[in-house]
């Protein structure tokens, strides 16, 4: 066929040949996004292939129409202990349940993304799977189970249902679909990321605290990064020099040698590769596995006999103590580089604004430090940024979308933000932006930490934005000023009244921080005050509270 004047030539071959006739859905369930972005990803390729594509949050889709779909591809994540992501709650628990049709027309394929060293590995993902299946579909494309460190996992099962999808297409039309390529990337990614410039880097604690809390700034100029309130920044650290040179010493390997350190057969020297790729301050299960067919040491195969010894071992051990306990033989560091995993990024929020420091941004980030089997050790992000990282350094970054904290900006919804401890980050961020939009209306912040004199972080910018009226209210609470500790959610109970007279005028909720008590306690106080205030029981306060949830007027960043 000839191209049609002013049409590219491959867009006139697609239109030539027969259009694809069947409709492809995308579900995904996502915690932090990640499950999001590559749904959205194969969504552009598939468009770029012509096909009728709908792509929605698993949430978002009435799961009795799962009965009309064609073909169907889950990307999901798992939570935890192996739970599905919130908003792959209910489609799971319909899909799981025995109200699920027969799905004899469906073909579909899988995509799970989870982390390894969690005992229920991908459970979501499986479980999609495994019932899809039973439940009489087709499975087009093996399911594919990623690890933290999922870009070429999940590169490889993209590619590889479009090139089944590809050939059923091709079975059905004979004439030749040349696809236009995806749209072009940004040069800046999590695969390629951006070197920023440390501009300022201090410590928020004061004196006599039990927390070291930093506050960083870097330089995004250069990078065409922006971003919203809410939104992470991810850093790639890299792992202590003093361990890394300990662990070359123990391996009686030279620092100097090269080994190659991807399938691609990119090189580095080992002491680099184990500096900036690999992580080796943390052992799983599965690490262990494959590190027991190179290491030639009985005692370690015995270990992995026995899973409950092997969990005990893993804990608050690296892989120092790894080739200390358990000498490896003759170990080749060109193998040890295929089963070690790569350092994954950490994601911070966000604590500052884009609008009102472009070019900028700020992460609030306390130091983890601890002793484990008579070491002194630390977080890798968080002890490179306390003890090795000075203004004028770099740090490898990204910016992470996160699509699931997402503030309001109009003065007529009011906003309760609840952030204890670094939690308190977006929401440093949010208010500096509606400062800069000159946006006032009602806005709650309840913080809590230890102790007012040298915890109480940014206080200096939140007096500042009371008096300016771009925050409205305020209510701290200092656990260890006390002798009884008061909590942020002591405070949300003794403003029950007022707090669910915001929620009825329409207010949008915001939870950041710790997730196993913190956000665990805010909720069930949150659910106390709807049922005390409203007056029903605590089922009915619940399914209020989720109401708020699907209108996504209750958020949560937490970790
Ligand atoms: P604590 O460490 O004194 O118990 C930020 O870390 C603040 O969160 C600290 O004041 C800490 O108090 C507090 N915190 C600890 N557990 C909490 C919980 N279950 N709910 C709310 N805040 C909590």
């Amino acid at each position: 066929a000839q191209p049609a004047p002013g049409q590219p030539a491959a867009h006139a071959a697609a239109a030539a040949a027969p259009q694809p006739t069947r409709t492809i859905t995308i579900l995904y369930g996502s915690e932090t996004g990640n499950s999001q972005a590559l749904a959205e990803g194969l969504t552009e390729k598939l468009k770029a292939k012509d096909f009728n594509v709908t792509v929605s949050s698993m949430d978002e889709f009435k799961p009795k129409k799962i009965k009309e779909v064609e073909d169907l591809f889950i990307i999901t994540a798992t939570h935890g202990e192996g739970d599905p992501p919130d908003n792959a709650i209910q489609f799971h628990e319909f899909l799981l349940g025995r109200k699920a049709p027969k799905l004899d027309n469906v073909q579909f394929s899988v995509l799970s993304l989870g982390d390894e060293s969690y005992e229920h590995f991908c459970q979501t993902g499986k479980d999609f799977d495994n019932r899809l299946e039973e439940l009489g579909a087709t499975r087009i494309y093996p399911r594919v189970d990623c690890d933290v460190d999922y870009d070429e996992l999940a590169e490889e099962w993209i590619t590889g249902v479009l090139t089944k999808l590809d050939e059923k297409q091709e079975s059905q039309q004979p004439a030749d679909v040349t696809a236009p390529t995806p749209a072009e990337q940004p040069i800046y990614s999590k695969s390629n990321p951006f070197s920023a410039e440390v501009l300022d880097n201090i410590s928020l604690s004061g004196k006599g605290s039990n927390k070291e809390t930093r506050h960083i700034e870097l330089s995004l100029d250069g990078s065409n990064f922006s971003y919203e309130p809410g939104d992470c920044l991810a850093i790639y650290p890299k792992n202590d020099p003093g361990l890394v040179k300990q662990v070359i010493e123990k391996l009686d390997w030279s620092p100097e040698q090269t080994v190659p350190i991807n399938k691609q057969g990119e090189i580095r020297s080992i002491q680099e590769a184990l500096t900036s790729i690999f992580e080796i301050t943390r052992l799983t299960k599965g690490l262990l596995d494959k590190a027991a067919n190179f290491f030639n040491n009985d005692e370690l195969a015995k270990l992995l006999s026995d899973s409950d010894k092997v969990k005990q071992y893993i804990d608050g051990r690296d892989l120092l103590d790894l080739i200390s306990d358990y000498p490896p033989k003759d170990l080749d560091p060109t193998t040890m580089m295929q089963w070690l995993r790569k350092i994954p990024a950490r994601q911070y929020s966000i604590s500052s604004s884009y609008q009102a420091n472009p070019d900028e941004v700020h992460l609030t980030v306390a130091t983890v430090r601890y002793n484990s089997c008579g070491r002194d050790r630390a977080g890798v992000c968080s002890g490179e940024i306390a003890d090795r990282i000075n203004p004028g350094d770099v740090l490898d970054v990204y910016v992470h979308r996160n699509p699931n904290f997402k503030f309001p900006f109009d003065e007529s919804t009011p906003v309760i933000m609840i952030g204890p401890g670094t939690g308190v980050a977006p929401f440093r961020g949010y208010i500096e932006e509606r400062e800069e939009l000159d946006l006032k209306g009602d806005t709650w912040l309840f913080f809590g930490d230890q102790h007012f004199r040298s915890d109480f972080l940014y206080q200096v910018d939140w007096q500042n934005w009371l008096k300016k009226g771009y925050l409205s209210k305020m209510d701290v609470a200092f656990s260890r000023d006390t002798a009884e500790k008061i909590y942020v959610q002591n405070r949300l109970l003794e403003n029950a009244k007022e707090v669910f007279d915001w929620l009825e005028r329409g207010a949008h909720i915001f939870v950041c921080g710790d997730e196993k008590r913190m956000a665990k306690d805010v909720h069930q106080t949150l659910l106390q005050i709807v049922s005390e205030q409203k007056n029903v029981s605590l089922e009915d306060a619940e399914a209020y509270i989720n109401q708020l949830k699907s209108e996504k007027r209750y958020q949560r960043d937490v970790y």
